[in-house]
């Protein structure tokens, strides 16, 4: 099939890299047009396992191909997903301008019929906007070329985007005829031929679904980060309460670990907007304001452990700080807690030696630039060199099993502030360290 994939960023270019490799003909259009011409270099600008690779053969089979210029890529495709960003507006709504500014493309550009997608996380309502706009803009033309709007909604995970895209748990589909969902379902076959995963419904409940299903992962974690400070105040250990509670199947393992809250370009904006929407339609939600009013608290939670513990005058200070991107696996650093935690620190004078795998250039040109208290090291182990004190915030598997006589050998003061729960509080403290973690005394 002939595909055009609008918007080039972490999902834009996973789908369209993965169509590719089921042996679709894919563009891929972006208006940053620096981006295209490193993709067509052959350099990609985000890193997700295994996109590389797919990237870059598709790209020499001339399955995939890059371009600015989305008339090119119209003329050649019928099919056309919509993945720009929603980021959040001031009001904490999702902002839709270049959806709709995408929207406006298509109808002027179109030759024939298209089915156009939405992939990315738009409010319920978006698909209708999306239909007006290109209809609109048909009218302007006076063409009487038809149009199918269809929300396909991404659920993929950055750092597993590939894996997931191959082998998606379920795909969502929300059309409003059987044509639409014919030419969904032969699209998606390659990637569902083991078993039947399209979940099929109307248009407002596939736009919605995305929504419920980032608020409830964003509620189990600050569910639990809730208990984990309870748990603080009257001496139970979360750890502890975690598999007590994980151990029963009707609530399960998964997105209950304790930590320094969440980041990334979805639950925080997701959880706002769907609030927004329930706000703009006359319910309060009391659970969505909550869940994001803790992570809030949560993102500050390790600061303020720093803080008791050195006083608020941090100057002299030096916190080594492993992790700063918004989750292992990923160079993405949107929303992450290291920005909060040290922006936290440095303004009360304190001085960082920062190291991550991956997000190191993020940190620099965009999240803490300008922060001149930040010093980019090359190593978990140089960080740690005359720091007062090592912070854990990302659990890149690196951290896991650190050698713990060598970060003894290099801190100024054997102290582990983790944001994450990765270590044995007993084997620590045995060893001489001073341990704080998340939900325990
Ligand atoms: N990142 C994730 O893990 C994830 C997962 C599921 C869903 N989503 C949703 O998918 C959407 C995209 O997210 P993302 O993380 O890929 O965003 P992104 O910021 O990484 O990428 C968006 C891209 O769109 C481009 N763009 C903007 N306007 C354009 C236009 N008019 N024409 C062509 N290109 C244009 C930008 O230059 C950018 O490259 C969002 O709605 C997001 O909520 C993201």
């Amino acid at each position: 099939m002939n595909i055009s994939v609008i918007g080039t960023g972490y999902v834009g270019l996973v789908t369209g890299a993965c169509f590719a490799e089921m042996g679709n003909s894919v563009t891929c259009v972006d208006i940053d047009a620096k981006k295209v011409e490193n993709l067509k270099e052959g350099i990609i600008p985000i890193y997700e396992p295994g996109l590389e690779k797919i990237v870059l053969q598709n790209h020499e089979n001339q399955t995939l191909n890059f371009t600015i210029d989305i008339k090119k890529a119209l003329q050649n495709s019928n099919i056309c997903f919509i993945a720009v960003g929603t980021p959040m507006g001031e009001d904490g709504s999702a902002d839709l301008q270049y959806v709709l500014a995408v929207a406006k493309s298509i109808g002027e550009n179109m030759t024939h019929h298209m089915y156009i997608i939405d992939k990315s996380t738009v409010p319920v309502g978006t698909a209708d906007r999306v239909k007006e706009m290109v209809q609109k803009t048909l009218d302007i033309r006076d063409s009487q070329l038809t149009f199918d709007v269809i929300s396909n909604p991404e659920f993929l995970k950055e750092g597993v985007a590939v894996a997931d895209f191959m082998k998606p748990d379920r795909v969502v589909i929300g059309a409003d005829n059987e044509r639409a969902f014919d030419v969904m379902r032969e699209l998606y076959a390659p990637f569902t031929h083991s078993h039947e995963r399209l979940v099929t419904m109307d248009i407002r409940s596939a736009e919605m679904t995305k929504y419920a299903a980032n608020a409830m992962l964003a509620t189990k974690i600050s569910f639990m980060n809730e208990i984990a400070n309870i748990c603080e105040r009257v001496g139970a250990d979360v750890n502890q309460v975690r598999h007590g509670i994980g151990s029963d199947s009707r609530i399960g393992y998964s997105f209950i670990y304790p930590g320094c809250g969440y980041g990334g370009s979805c639950f925080p904006k997701d959880v706002q907007a769907l609030a927004k929407t329930a706000k703009d339609f006359g319910y309060e939600p009391k659970i969505l304001d909550a869940v994001e009013i803790v992570n809030y608290a949560q993102k500050r939670i390790i600061s303020d452990k720093v803080i008791k513990k050195f006083g608020e005058d941090l100057n002299g200070k030096t916190f080594a700080i492993w992790g700063l991107a918004f989750k292992p696996e990923t160079d993405d650093m949107r929303e992450a807690s290291s920005i909060t935690i040290i922006n936290e620190l440095t303004k009360r004078g304190a001085k960082i030696k920062a190291y991550d795998p991956k997000a190191e250039n993020e940190a620099k040109e965009h999240y803490l630039k300008g922060n001149n208290n930040v010093l980019y090291v090359c190593s978990k182990y140089d960080a740690l060199s005359d720091a007062d004190a090592m912070i854990l915030v990302t659990e890149w598997k690196e951290f896991r099993s650190p050698d713990f006589d060598e970060m003894k050998k290099r801190l100024k003061n054997a102290i582990i502030f983790d944001g994450r729960n990765q270590y044995n509080r007993k084997r620590l403290c045995e060893s001489g360290f001073e341990y704080f973690e998340i939900g325990v005394k």
